[in-house]
């Protein structure tokens, strides 16, 4: 199972913030964004993780994750998304880092108190994405669910949602999703649209659907990123992550701070 993180975009909801860095550097209490969907990734033992920037603060995310985790055993590498082009291009972006093996997809912003160990692990084929019972459904991709829990409907935040169901930016997919993301055109809005690769999945009835009960939190506005600062102090997220990652932060940190008495 390969990893990706989506980790480029403009991020201009969040203007001024991200005018001098990325979105997903941003901090989320104590720890910059990007280190929740790691964690959420590496908690479930993946090890070979490509993240996607884009050009304006790329040297940035280097700077911080290039060597991070090298001793520990888990590969990060990167690649340039020139322009933002929607979420399924990352799939024809990586589909040299895919090489024919199953991905999961993981929002750069997006911060998940559930574990997804046993969904990734357990994944064989088709796709797997979650629905997460939420306030304002209109703000996501919207699953429709009939009487015997199957899906019957994905709408890309509609103006009028059948649920209150929305899709939570982690997704699993086998090889074939690289041909999925070749296949969907344009949006109205230019994107390549994450839900037209669900689509895809749940037309050829290979789309398995997963409720989540933790809490979940898409940072992507001033609001949200606050209410996730707060939730993952109150329940101290740090405790929480997988020992190999705090392990590898504290070690960055001595590090840095011995260079910089060096420098002294
Ligand atoms: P969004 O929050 O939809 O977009 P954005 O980050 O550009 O923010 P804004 O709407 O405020 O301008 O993106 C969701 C996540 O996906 C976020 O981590 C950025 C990432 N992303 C990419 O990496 N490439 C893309 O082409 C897009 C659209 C998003």
């Amino acid at each position: 199972m390969k990893g990706i993180i989506l980790a480029g975009g403009t991020g201009t909801r969040l203007l001024p913030l991200t005018a001098v860095t990325s979105k997903q550097l941003l901090p989320v209490y104590d720890r910059p964004m990007i280190f929740y969907p790691l964690n959420t990734l590496i908690g479930a033992g993946i090890k070979d993780i490509l993240i996607i920037v884009a050009p304006d603060h790329s040297g940035h995310f280097l700077n911080l994750l290039g060597s991070m985790f090298h001793k520990f055993g888990v590969n990060i590498s990167f690649i340039v998304q020139k322009q933002p082009r929607g979420l399924a291009e990352a799939f024809i972006l990586a589909e040299d880092f895919i090489d024919g093996e199953s991905t999961t997809l993981i929002l750069g912003d997006n911060i998940f108190e559930d574990d997804f160990t046993e969904a990734i692990q357990s994944f064989t084929s088709g796709g797997r994405i979650f629905a997460k019972h939420v306030a304002d459904p209109e703000r996501f991709g919207v699953v429709e669910f009939n009487d015997q829990n199957e899906v019957i409907s994905i709408e890309e935040k509609p103006t009028m949602p059948k649920s209150s169901f929305a899709i939570p930016g982690i997704y699993i997919f086998d090889k074939e999703v690289v041909s999925a993301a070749k296949s969907i055109k344009p949006s109205e809005r230019g994107e390549l649209e994450i839900t037209d690769v669900h689509k895809y999945y749940l037309e050829k009835k290979m789309l398995d659907v997963r409720v989540i009960e933790g809490a979940y939190f898409d940072t992507g506005t001033h609001e949200s990123l606050f209410e996730a600062s707060s939730y993952v102090r109150e329940h101290d997220f740090r405790s929480r992550f997988h020992p190999m990652v705090n392990d590898a932060i504290a070690e960055f940190n001595a590090e840095f701070k011995k260079a910089v008495s060096l420098k002294k």
